[in-house]
């Protein structure tokens, strides 16, 4: 997982809302294709609400970030979790597209967030996506049904 996110987040570690993630501490699901790893998720449950640190798809369009958010909000669920949520950034426009169409909403924009995780974690491009300046988290839920008593 170490060497994963080296590749994908530049790191061994991520920073969302000021909060260092490393990935001994999280829980996750592997994508796998054969012994290939082409999805990773990982998550976390504090204060009855899951929060999912990280998300990448290896193969775009093959419903591989969907089954592993379903997989998420699966354990979520048994945990009585009340709601999933996750940080992205304003350059992701795809994960936010992504994330509405699977039954996310849009909860707060922290202006500045990221460039607050640059002091922490000096690797955070001042570029995104697409060329946008990558400088604030978009705070997105999913509320859970609990099962019925
Ligand atoms: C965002 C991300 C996780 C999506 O992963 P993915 O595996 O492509 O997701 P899916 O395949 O489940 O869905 C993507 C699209 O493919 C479509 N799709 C899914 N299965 C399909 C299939 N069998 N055939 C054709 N299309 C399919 C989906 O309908 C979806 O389109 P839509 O969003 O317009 O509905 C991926 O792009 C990614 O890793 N991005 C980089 C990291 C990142 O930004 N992570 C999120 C921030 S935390």
């Amino acid at each position: 997982m170490r060497a994963f996110w080296k590749e994908h987040w530049g790191g061994d570690f991520v920073v969302v809302h000021g909060t260092i993630y490393k990935p001994e501490e999280l829980q996750g699901f592997i994508a796998l294709d054969m012994v290939e790893w082409v999805g990773l998720v990982t998550y976390t449950f504090a204060g009855g609400e899951c929060e999912i640190v990280s998300l990448d798809s290896l193969q775009a369009g093959q419903g591989i970030g969907s089954r592993l958010i379903d997989s998420v909000a699966g354990e979520a669920r048994k945990a009585g979790c009340q709601r999933v949520f996750l940080i992205t950034t304003n350059d992701n426009l795809e994960a936010l597209g992504f994330y509405q169409k699977r039954g996310f909403e849009l909860v707060e924009v922290d202006r500045g967030a990221v460039d607050r995780s640059r002091k922490i974690k000096p690797g955070i491009p001042l570029i995104g996506m697409h060329g946008i300046p990558l400088r604030d988290e978009i705070e997105l839920e999913m509320a859970l049904e609990l099962p019925a008593q």
